[in-house]
């Protein structure tokens, strides 16, 4: 089912063998030679597009030259000097001064992390300090993580309740159902949302739900937080989803596409909220030894001024990829923004996973949603061309089974 031959076989069997997993899909296993741009290469010589980003990382692209160079340059300076904030590093002004110079006036100071999750904590632990309070609102469908925290509100009891006790006081309502608001009290800590949901298949909210939110939020004085780890950094076609509402969070948390290939996340919000985190007593009660690399950043900042410079052709490319979609039977609806698309599809499970593994014999990469084993993600590198568009969505048509 995948393109192993005998001689490649020993680094299949290794790699299960050292490396631990928690979610084998065996079809889907590539041996990767080399990836570059919106292409993966196996290293049995195939090419593949790469219409999933790893997850929304590869905004632009695999090995962005401009990312390269920056990474280059950094490296013949210096690598980690010192862990919680003792030494200036210029790298992390330099990033941190132009994403606040891009995002609303209370989002203006980041505390840089390695990852999703541990933004998502950092954000959580900020909105005790805020109010102590202990309610955690979140919803079903959403993924925030794997840490303890993030998986407190993890939208998937099926995967929480293995890992109890968890939080306690966490609370799941269904994505964009008004209803909820109304439980937002003076006992919530904070409420977690993704402004577009990945793990159902790029669901977007109902028209007024965020600002819904929003005003419930200020009102009790809970804090909103966005997790825009997948959908931030152009991704929805513009540079953070939440501005397609105009609602603005609390706190930002970010990570994925935000390094360009490089590991790192962060956190944002307002200066005020932030001096939380500040107490000489007692010291460290928020810290990252790697968070905010150097290396990272600089990669960060060449991939944050690509972006802003990608956006303007953004809705052509969507356009491109749902006209592609429009006429092929199996599509359902096509849900989400920008490159940052879902389509549902009519297949039933075992057939997805037979398009999963067709697609992948076509060369084209893809996946389906965490909680939506029947649609799946069309999230291209936002480098990707209109040619190579056109020639990955005929990839895809031709991988359908005939109707
Ligand atoms: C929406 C969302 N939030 C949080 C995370 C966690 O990020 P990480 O894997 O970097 O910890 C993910 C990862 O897939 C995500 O998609």
């Amino acid at each position: 089912m995948n393109n192993f031959n005998n001689s490649d076989k020993t680094s299949l069997v290794n790699f299960h063998r050292y490396l631990a997993q928690s979610s084998t899909f065996e079809p889907f296993i590539i041996d990767v030679d080399k990836a570059e741009g919106v292409y993966v290469w196996d290293r049995q010589g195939e090419k593949y597009f790469d219409f999933i980003s790893s997850i929304c990382v590869n905004n632009v692209g695999h090995r962005n030259p401009a990312v390269l160079r920056a990474i280059n340059e950094q490296m013949e300076k210096y690598l980690h000097v010192m862990v919680y904030g003792e030494f200036i590093q210029q790298p992390q002004i330099d990033y941190a001064q132009k994403l606040c110079s891009l995002l609303p006036p209370q989002l203006q100071k980041i505390f840089f992390v390695n990852s999703g999750s541990e933004a998502i904590e950092g954000a959580i632990k900020l909105a005790r300090l805020y109010n102590r309070r202990g309610e955690i609102i979140s919803f079903r469908g959403s993924y925030h993580g794997s840490t303890m925290g993030a998986v407190s509100a993890l939208g998937n009891m099926e995967i929480r309740n293995r890992f109890n006790p968890l939080l306690p006081s966490t609370v799941l309502y269904d994505y964009g159902m008004f209803e909820c608001i109304d439980k937002i009290t003076e006992k919530t800590c904070c409420v977690i949302i993704e402004p577009i949901q990945a793990g159902t298949g790029m669901t977007v909210p109902p028209e007024g739900f965020l600002s819904a939110l929003r005003e419930k939020c200020t009102s009790v004085g809970a804090l909103l937080i966005y997790d825009e780890i997948q959908t931030g950094f152009g991704r929805t076609g513009k540079l953070f989803a939440f501005e397609h509402s105009g609602v603005d969070p609390d706190i930002l948390c970010i990570a994925k596409g935000m390094g360009g290939g490089m590991p790192l996340g962060g956190f944002v919000a307002s200066e005020k909220l932030m001096s939380l985190l500040d107490v000489p007593h007692p010291l460290m009660g928020h810290a990252s030894t790697f968070g905010g690399h150097p290396l990272s950043c600089v990669a960060a900042l060449a991939a944050l001024n690509i972006i802003v410079d990608l956006l303007p052709a953004l809705a052509e490319k969507e356009a491109r990829i749902r006209s592609a979609l429009k006429d092929i039977p199996q599509v359902k609806e096509v849900q989400g923004k920008g490159l940052f698309l879902g389509a549902q599809m009519s297949y039933t499970e075992t057939e997805m996973n037979a398009l999963i593994n067709r697609l992948m014999q076509n060369g084209f990469i893809s996946f389906y949603p965490l909680f939506n084993h029947t649609a799946i993600c069309l999230t291209p590198p936002l480098t990707v061309t209109l040619d190579e568009i056109d020639e990955a969505m005929l990839r895809f048509r031709t991988a359908q089974t005939i109707v």
